[in-house]
């Protein structure tokens, strides 16, 4: 049963929020107990020295993944969605992806369910951290990739199957061009690659909104366009179309100044964008994913906002991750801003390696859980937690993960991590 005063509810496209909160959680599987409890102790330890009293999250366990499947015989229980909903902001912990045929991965399964069409990653340098690239702090990108379309649509027909052989029959017959391009028509695996113009501008409407709230120079369009035209192309062509029409008075294109080049000269067009820049304006711009990665390496300090569909985005996000070192300290979230629900999540899987061990790294969590409390308005929570792990990780005070490359750190268990960020608010 739902206690509807300490249930969220998204009014007029704004969160309310009640002071004392139910969050539904996921422990998760392998490290995800772990992780959860260190998680929830620097949250409830943040919020109380923020706050005092005044305000308190209820933490509601709700099941997945193994646990779920030992109780009830379901990966991912109709209760589990239904509370996401009701509740509208939750967190997880890693799940384990069921192996065998006809099993959704859970991660996936709950971003289509709950039409979570954002997948958030914010990738920023912790000081002290061994990062692989020589100047890791030019790197503060926050990746929105597209989570509900492109190729993860689940459409895919195996080699020499009966699917297979009725979409062949149909090509071959209806499009006998398209048909032709198939080098072996007799052994080849389909798969279909969705991309609307809703689905990409909801996904880009959300990354433009964010950088005009939080000031950030540079939205970049990342996609493939050069190959796949009428999808990721069109990502491209929607994102720009969306920001030049809804847009005009927060955002000057890429392609506004190749189309005052062409028409105008380049002189005019590098007047246009000085002025439209000068005026605080947000450059919106494009690269191909091939050239993103490169440049994300050569030149991060060139992005701020990645708006991408949903497998470049998935590659970038942690591509990125391991620039600042270590997917063990990115954080996640998954998010629909239209009807509110958001689920925050770590992005690490379930290192069943070193569960129970006392032993994984819960930044990954706890940084989500920051974003939860931004989400949630809490932000003077958020930042206390921020500024602790910031000191506690540059002090050298690190879990074996990350201190095993860092000469002169000391290593702590989960527990004591937890407790050394809440000692360093
Ligand atoms: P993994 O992320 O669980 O592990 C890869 C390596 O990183 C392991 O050596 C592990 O010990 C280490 N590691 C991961 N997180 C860590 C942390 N917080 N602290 C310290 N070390 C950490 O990836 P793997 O092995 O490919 O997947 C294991 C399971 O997790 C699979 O069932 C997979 O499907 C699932 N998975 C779930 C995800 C999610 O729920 N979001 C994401 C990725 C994988």
């Amino acid at each position: 049963m739902i206690d509807s005063t300490t249930a969220i509810q998204m009014v007029n496209k704004k969160l309310i929020v009640p002071d004392q909160v139910t969050i539904p959680f996921i422990t998760g599987d392998g490290i995800g107990p772990d992780v959860t409890d260190a998680m929830q102790s620097v949250v409830n330890a943040a919020i109380e020295k923020a706050y005092q009293f005044e305000k308190k999250i209820i933490w509601n366990e709700v099941f997945a993944g193994e646990k779920a499947f030992h109780q009830t015989g379901e990966w991912l229980p109709q209760e589990t969605l239904n509370a996401f909903s009701e509740f509208v902001v939750g967190i997880k912990g890693p799940l384990t992806t069921p192996v065998g045929g006809g099993i959704r991965s859970l991660n996936v399964a709950l971003r289509k369910d709950l039409d979570l069409y954002v997948c958030l990653r914010p990738v920023r340098y912790f000081q002290g951290i061994n990062a692989p690239v020589t100047q890791p702090e030019k790197i503060d990108v926050t990746i929105f990739r597209e989570n509900t379309e492109d190729v993860y649509s689940g459409i895919e027909f195996e080699s020499d199957s009966q699917e297979a052989k009725m979409f062949l029959d149909w090509l071959q017959e209806q499009l006998p061009d398209s048909y032709h391009k198939i080098r072996f028509p007799q052994s080849v695996g389909l798969g279909i690659k969705p991309i609307s113009k809703e689905g990409s501008q909801r996904l880009i409407q959300a990354a433009i909104e964010y950088a005009i709230r939080n000031k950030k120079p540079i939205v970049t369009l990342i996609h493939k366009g050069n190959i796949m035209k009428f999808t990721e192309g069109a990502f491209r062509m929607w994102g720009y179309d969306l920001a030049e029409r809804d847009y005009k008075e927060f955002i000057y294109t890429a392609r506004q100044f190749e189309h005052t080049r062409t028409h105008v000269g380049i002189s005019e067009a590098k007047k246009e964008k000085e002025w439209a820049l000068g005026n605080g304006m947000i450059w919106m711009n494009d690269v191909i994913t091939d050239a993103a990665f490169q440049n994300l390496l050569l030149y991060p300090q060139d992005f701020s906002v990645i708006a991408s569909s949903n497998l470049n985005g998935d590659y970038l996000s942690d591509a990125l991750a391991a620039q600042v070192g270590g997917i063990g300290i990115s954080p996640g979230a998954n998010i629909n801003y239209q009807t509110g629900i958001a689920v925050f999540e770590a992005t690490h899987g379930t290192a069943p390696d070193i569960a129970g061990k006392n032993l994984a790294n819960p930044s990954s969590l706890i940084l989500s859980s920051v974003l939860m409390l931004q989400y949630l308005g809490w932000n003077d929570a958020a930042e206390l937690i921020t500024k602790a792990l910031e000191k506690t990780i540059n002090h050298g005070q690190l879990t074996q993960d990350l201190a095993q490359f860092v000469t002169g750190s000391s290593t702590l268990g989960t527990g004591e991590f937890a407790k050394a960020i809440i000692n360093n608010f």
